[in-house]
């Protein structure tokens, strides 16, 4: 892609935007409440606005290689604070995908230099459900468990934080774990088991007020 053409496009879409709503930019420039997070992967495939069908202070967005939430990741629990404390979202969406290249690094052993930290927090994630992992003979179909129970460990990570523990507890904000199908093009709710996760976790994170 021509890096110009961006700027056309750019052009293109402010037109269309205030032909269908002369205020539209004023009203955006007024400032965001968007009721959901969402944190997802880089993945350039995985156009997040796009997939949900929303737009522009919809939804506030974090992405990173393999959408995780390392707990000492100053970028990550930044986005979760601001979005949580400040902006009071009601729901946090961990999205992961299928082919996930960041997942799939993580299945090898090739030393990939500066990428090795991040991607042992996803070997972590391997090693935590080791059992159930090495019980898929088919690979392919290992690699898309190893996807989903990483959206999990994400999800758990995000609960184990002080602001979403307060905000679950004093205004019901949800947690949720996603998958985007690129094969098929479709979103798919995980629909994690929060409730019997939290009552074996809680034990060990729970973070008073
Ligand atoms: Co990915």
């Amino acid at each position: 892609m021509d890096i110009k053409k961006i700027f056309e496009n750019n052009k293109e879409w402010v037109q269309e935007r205030l032909s269908a709503e002369p205020e539209y930019f004023k009203k955006l420039s007024q400032g965001q409440s968007p009721k959901i997070l969402y944190i997802g992967c880089s993945d350039s495939r995985v156009s997040s606005e796009e997939l949900m069908g929303v737009g522009p202070g919809d939804v506030f967005v974090h992405r990173n290689i393999a959408n995780m939430v390392p707990n000492t990741d100053l970028n990550s629990m930044s986005v979760i604070n601001y979005a949580v404390e400040h902006l009071e979202v009601e729901h946090v969406v961990v999205c992961g995908h299928y082919y996930c290249g960041g997942v799939k690094a993580a299945m090898q052993s090739s030393d990939l230099g500066l990428l090795n930290p991040w991607l042992r927090n996803i070997r972590d994630v391997y090693r935590i459900h080791k059992e159930e992992l090495s019980l898929i003979e088919d690979e392919d179909e290992r690699y898309k468990k190893f996807v989903e129970l990483n959206v999990q460990e994400q999800c758990v990570n995000v609960i184990k934080t002080a602001d979403v523990q307060k905000a679950i507890r004093k205004r019901n904000l949800s947690v949720h774990g996603w998958v985007f199908d690129i094969h098929s093009g479709k979103l798919i709710d995980l629909k994690i088991d929060f409730d019997a996760i939290l009552e074996n976790i809680m034990e060990i994170y729970r973070l008073d007020d």
